[in-house]
């Protein structure tokens, strides 16, 4: 059996980085694997958030995938707070993770800033419930961007203590899946930074609901540098290389074809090839998630019906890791 799961936290729009780095893979995938794509409403809620903002964000985030292409008939899209089984399992995953593993976390480290102490439990415990989220379905593969290697890591490190613990092979270990050249797509305005929701600048990010002015503006106020020809250097020339990674993942060609496509050309050309291509490609996305997001009955219906799908699987697995615990 091959199955995957991943997820992605509702806060705020989804940006291009979420697209590239997950979901377009998410749907190459879907047609090889069972797969779970999930809205993690409880690892959101690490950090405060608006209620009704919360809300109007799960919706956005199910009209985004469905919009992408993932088909809701053939994969389970739902809720992670509507299945009880992540926080229980995040729960005695938690009993048999060491503080050491989760002190080794660089996102914890960057998103608790330098006032530690007045971050919240969940923060700190927040890859033990990303860890339970892969393991309460028994994923073998897990296909996300490059900045949830870490994580991956640790659970599979978890699922060990726990096979450890237990005296039992119980759980695989889930391989991560860290697919095609978007890997870690960079802020706009500075190419050494990751593209982030956090970020202050709207500029930073392209969102999947800009409309096309609004992308065309950001491309265009893209960091760009002085040199001659667009060419791909992460060292010496960040920025155009995240733009030309961008434009190769959009157009669905390899990096050294756009880049000797443009090795002699202009920034200012580039930019407003990429604005055409980004529009081409997300403005079709743009207006179904319009569509759907009209239709909110759909889609809490879907979210619904999904969730008990999922509840099935995590309920049956808890039964059997119950079990092995000694609860029952
Ligand atoms: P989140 O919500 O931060 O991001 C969702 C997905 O988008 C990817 N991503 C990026 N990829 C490339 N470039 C970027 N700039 C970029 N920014 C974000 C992320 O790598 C991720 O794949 N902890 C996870 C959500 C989660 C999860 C899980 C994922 C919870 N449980 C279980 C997999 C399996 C997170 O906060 O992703």
């Amino acid at each position: 059996m091959k199955r995957i799961f991943s997820g992605i936290q509702p806060t705020g729009n989804l940006h291009l980085g979420n697209y590239l780095g997950a979901i377009q893979n998410w749907v190459k995938l879907q047609k090889d694997y069972e797969c779970l794509f999930c809205i993690v409403d409880l690892h959101a809620i690490t950090v405060p958030q608006d209620p009704a903002a919360l809300r109007s964000s799960i919706r956005q985030t199910a009209a985004a995938y469905i919009a992408s292409g993932i088909d809701p008939k053939q994969s389970i899209i739902f809720q992670q707070s509507a299945v009880s089984g992540h926080s229980e399992l995040g729960w005695l995953l938690s009993c048999l993770t060491p503080l050491g593993w989760l002190n080794r976390m660089t996102q914890f480290k960057e998103k608790a800033g330098k006032d530690k102490e007045k971050a919240a439990l969940g923060l700190y415990a927040y890859p033990v419930l990303m860890a339970a989220d892969i393991l309460l379905y028994h994923a073998t593969h897990v296909p996300v961007g490059e900045d949830q290697k870490q994580h991956l890591e640790l659970a599979r490190d978890i699922a060990g203590a726990f096979n450890r613990q237990y005296n039992t092979e119980y759980f695989k270990l889930p391989e991560p899946q860290i697919l095609g050249q978007a890997t870690r797509v960079m802020s706009l305005r500075n190419g050494t930074k990751k593209m982030s929701k956090s970020d202050a600048s709207e500029f930073s990010r392209i969102h999947l609901s800009d409309d096309d002015d609004v992308i065309r503006g950001k491309i265009q106020k893209a960091k760009s540098d002085m040199e001659a020809g667009i060419t791909y250097d992460l060292e010496k020339r960040p920025e155009a290389s995240n733009l030309l990674t961008i434009m190769a993942a959009v157009q669905g060609k390899a990096r050294g074809e756009v880049e000797a496509a443009y090795a002699s050309s202009n920034f200012s050309q580039f930019k407003k090839d990429l604005a055409d291509a980004l529009i081409a490609h997300l403005a079709p996305i743009r207006s179904e998630m319009t569509r759907l997001l009209k239709d909110t009955a759909y889609l809490d219906k879907l979210l619904a019906e999904n969730a008990l799908k999922a509840d099935a699987i995590a309920k049956a697995n808890l039964k059997e890791i119950h079990k092995l615990i000694g609860f029952c």
